[in-house]
């Protein structure tokens, strides 16, 4: 392996430019040339290749976003607009290729594994920490500790004025990032797309809070289950509470990277490198229990969901 090739893709995390750091200097340190593709999926098709050396990811360990920057491009799904794409790849002759981001960029990544022999290797970057065979995704970490931050402001304000908060935080498919930020805030209530939920329960539970002596309600909703407005709807017609909203949205994806996501990042971004070298492909790098493993970039999403159940029951015994 001479030359690979790496790209961010999907929603922005916080810790991809440490990731891409340690491709580019990993890469490097054992002679191989590192090109980035810009924006994703969209450069990828396009063939917008960038030269990356160790310098030109210096001064980026402790920057947001990606300086590659990121796309959603859904036309990469079309096999026509895959077939062009990888002719234009093909003259770059690039040996590999490591794609940072979430589930809907190694579902590409299969493909080009499998279609045009091209060995890939994922590294797990998405702030919705729902891809299995990783305890951790980059950039989640970095997101929990805003949304955590934001709703420990909001408690202060909440509890002077004895009001009910819907705290609605990122996640269309994965109530993961919400429920951790219910866990650490002590929230009341949780509302994810993986659970049904039911508003009379909800709204009674608040009540006999209220009954016990709380002076505050504070309910977090991942975005893929529903609105904190349609929330607020619906609590307005079950109780004389005063109620207000916060939507976090893109706030969380933003920021400097947590100390862990530049550790997660370097070591990931470090044993992709590793890993495409040894002739892994096809796999992305997760770590579990603290070790680097690999698993295959089609992998079973129910094992996403186990974990956010497991959460769930958590937060419910100790809330
Ligand atoms: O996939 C990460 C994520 O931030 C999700 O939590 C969110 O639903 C989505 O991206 C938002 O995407 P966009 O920035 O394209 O609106």
């Amino acid at each position: 392996v001479k030359r690979i090739a790496v790209m961010t893709s999907g929603g922005d995390a916080a810790g991809m430019n440490p990731a891409l750091r340690a491709v580019v200097r990993s890469a490097h340190y054992v002679g191989v040339e590192v090109f980035g593709l810009r924006r994703g999926f969209a450069g990828l098709c396009e063939g917008d290749f960038q030269e990356l050396t160790p310098k030109t990811v210096s001064g980026i360990l402790q920057r947001g976003g990606t300086i590659l920057r990121t796309f959603r491009h859904p036309e990469f799904k079309e096999k026509q607009v895959r077939d062009a794409a990888a002719e234009i790849f093909h003259q770059k002759q690039v040996d590999g290729l490591i794609i940072i981001g979430g589930d809907g960029s190694f579902r590409g990544g299969h493909l080009i594994d499998a279609e045009w022999n091209v060995p890939v290797v994922g590294v797990p970057g998405t702030i919705d920490n729902d891809i299995p065979g990783t305890d951790y995704s980059i950039g989640y970490d970095t997101a929990l500790n805003i949304a955590v931050d934001a709703v420990d402001k909001i408690r202060d304000t909440a509890t002077s004025h004895g009001r009910i908060f819907v705290v609605e935080v990122m996640g269309r498919n994965s109530g993961m990032l919400a429920v951790a930020t219910g866990l650490c805030c002590g929230a009341e209530e949780v509302i994810v797309p993986e659970t049904p939920y039911n508003f009379d329960e909800i709204v009674h539970d608040i009540e006999q809070g209220y009954n016990r002596g709380k002076q505050h309600a504070i309910i977090i909703v991942a975005e893929g289950a529903t609105s904190a407005s349609a929330v607020i709807e619906q609590i307005r017609v079950r109780s004389t509470k005063e109620t207000r909203m916060v939507v976090l949205g893109h706030v969380q994806r933003g920021g400097s990277p947590s100390a862990f996501d530049r550790i997660l990042a370097t070591r990931l971004g470090h044993a992709a490198v590793d890993r495409l070298l040894d002739g892994a492909r096809g796999v992305m790098v997760g770590l579990k229990a603290n070790e680097v493993v690999l698993t295959p970039l089609k992998k079973d999403r129910n094992k996403a969901r186990a974990a956010v159940e497991y959460m769930l029951e958590l937060h419910h015994s100790t809330r």
